[in-house]
């Protein structure tokens, strides 16, 4: 059994753009820069924020943080993704999800400028994405194919599982999973609340994405001798016994799974290092594109 090591393949990720970005500076050129806004004091989106906000900082981008009250109204905070729309200072726009009830997650998306919207969830990138298009692949799937690729993990011809339909990761990972790339090729099935019979299913697959936020629900039962597990599950869980008073914890039984696999992604340490990693690579993309590249 092989740890995907996210921590490792997400610093060389950070590293390369460290110097990209100094390349870029050196020759008189922009500064990428991440604007992120964020709604509310939810904990973990807070955490996610000021980790995104401080890997700006350690690899040499710009980077700047709005925050509004919970009670914000959808007005405000559109006519704010609008100012940075306009802003030709800022490269990349993100709105940490989820979004209090009175605020359309939707019209959000819809507001950001694509060429901006470095998160790619605006229905310009998802659908370039799909017609394998250049765009903004979200950044947990993107950082899951990085990680892939990073292994060299053979995807070609493998039957892949993706438990979860959401848009941030289950369906676009499905759908990347099923093109005809490098990282792509597998036949795939992506399972969902309605699934019966997720366990055959699963027990069929070379390849396990397990994103649907339910701790610890992959279990060893579930997963065949070999097979490839990638966990994107990030749940606080109480535990008085740590520090903050919570545990993080992962989609997958991970110490009864583990000894199954072949690659296994941990948590933390996996997939969570990788994304912040992708949406890094998807703000430098976003620059080079405004010089042609
Ligand atoms: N909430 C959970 N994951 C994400 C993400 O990748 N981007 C944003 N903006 N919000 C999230």
């Amino acid at each position: 059994m092989q740890i995907l090591d996210g921590k490792l393949v997400a610093q060389a990720v950070k590293d390369d753009l460290k110097k990209k970005v100094a390349a870029l500076k050196q020759a008189g050129k922009k500064t990428p820069h991440l604007a992120a806004i964020l709604v509310g004091n939810n904990g973990a989106s807070e955490t996610y924020v000021a980790s995104k906000v401080k890997t700006c900082e350690e690899i040499g981008y710009a980077s700047t943080l709005i925050r509004f009250e919970e009670s914000v109204a959808e007005a405000t905070l559109l006519k704010k993704i609008q100012e940075l729309n306009d802003d030709t200072e800022v490269d990349g726009i993100l709105v940490q999800l989820p979004l209090p009830g009175q605020i359309s997650e939707e019209k959000v998306i819809n507001t950001i400028v694509a060429e901006k919207d470095v998160d790619g969830f605006h229905p310009s990138n998802i659908g370039k994405m799909v017609q394998g298009q250049p765009a903004y692949i979200p950044a947990t799937p993107y950082g899951i194919l990085l990680l892939l690729e990073h292994y060299k993990i053979e995807t070609k011809g493998k039957h892949a599982v993706v438990i979860g339909r959401s848009n941030i990761v289950g369906r676009p990972m499905s759908i990347l999973l099923s093109q005809n790339s490098s990282t792509g090729n597998c036949t795939v099935t992506l399972c969902h609340s309605y699934t019966k019979n997720l366990k055959e299913l699963c027990l069929q697959a070379d390849i396990i994405v397990a994103a649907l936020g339910k701790p610890e629900f992959l279990t060893a039962d579930m997963v065949k001798e070999g097979a490839i597990v990638i966990d994107v599950g990030i749940t606080r869980v109480e535990d008085k016994t740590k520090k903050k008073g919570y545990a993080i914890k992962g989609d997958v039984a991970y110490e009864t799974v583990a000894p199954k696999c072949s690659y296994i992604t941990p948590v933390p340490g996996g997939v969570g290092a990788m994304t912040i990693a992708a949406l890094m690579q998807n703000t430098y993309q976003s620059v080079l594109r405004q010089y042609g590249g």
